[in-house]
């Protein structure tokens, strides 16, 4: 994730020990009892990497609850995100001084079963999609982008957004997505100013399909 964020962003990605590591109580108590294992090690590399991402940040290490919406309780100051796939997880955290949001999506490098694709993919994305060179699965990296553009939008706004709310147009030359917020979103937002675009970075390695993007103060 390093190589998609600007540099007032800290990333932790998790090696093959921080999937069996221990939590903290406050943790803990976000994780239910009847957690099947795969859960359990995904949610404690999600919350080892935050912990050494805040670390790298300069900031002293505290617990990563998980409020009642799931999203991670970062400390006062500090906006973030944690992602997880099969055999790769990633936190990224930034001073809320210096951004407004951060959000960090991998996903496994593979088509999207057609199901997903019809709710994730609107009828432009598509005709754009088309139009892009073969080779990467371009309908997973437009889901990872949107998986991405949910973790900015919603603990700034707190509210829904849904697959056809967000526009997400990909250049792939550049590596980068731009997400348009529906209007109607936007109207009903309860905060002022909320973001009418997000944009970010993708990369497609092999297996993975990693995006961030990040929301700057204006
Ligand atoms: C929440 C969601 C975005 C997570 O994405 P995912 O690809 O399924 O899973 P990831 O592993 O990448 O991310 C999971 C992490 O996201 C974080 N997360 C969960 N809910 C969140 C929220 N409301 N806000 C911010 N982060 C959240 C958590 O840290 C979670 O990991 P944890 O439970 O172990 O702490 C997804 O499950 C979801 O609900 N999507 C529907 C909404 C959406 O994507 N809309 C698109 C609008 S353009």
């Amino acid at each position: 994730m390093r190589d998609l964020l600007p540099s007032a962003v800290a990333v932790a990605v998790a090696g093959p020990a921080d999937w069996s590591d221990d939590l903290l109580p406050a943790e803990r108590a976000a994780l239910s009892d009847r957690a099947v294992p795969s859960r359990r090690r995904e949610f404690t590399a999600g919350r080892v990497c935050a912990r050494r991402a805040l670390a790298a940040l300069g900031l002293p290490v505290t617990p990563v609850p998980a409020g009642a919406d799931r999203a991670p309780i970062w400390p006062a100051g500090v906006v973030g995100a944690i992602t997880h796939t099969h055999g790769y997880c990633a936190a990224a955290v930034a001073r809320a001084a210096d951004l407004r949001a951060v959000g960090i999506d991998a996903e496994q490098h593979r088509p999207l079963p057609e199901g997903v694709r019809r709710k994730v993919c609107c009828p432009d994305e598509e005709a754009d999609l088309a139009r892009l060179p073969a080779g990467p699965q371009w309908p997973t990296v437009l889901f990872s982008a949107k998986e991405a553009v949910y973790k900015v939008w919603h603990p700034l706004v707190g509210t829904w957004l849904g697959f056809p709310d967000a526009r997400v147009t990909l250049d792939p030359d550049a590596g980068t997505f731009r997400a348009d917020i529906a209007p109607a979103r936007l109207a009903a937002a309860p905060v002022s100013a909320p973001p009418a675009s997000v944009t970010g970075r993708f990369a497609v390695d092999g297996a993975l399909v990693r995006t961030a993007a990040v929301l700057l103060h204006r």
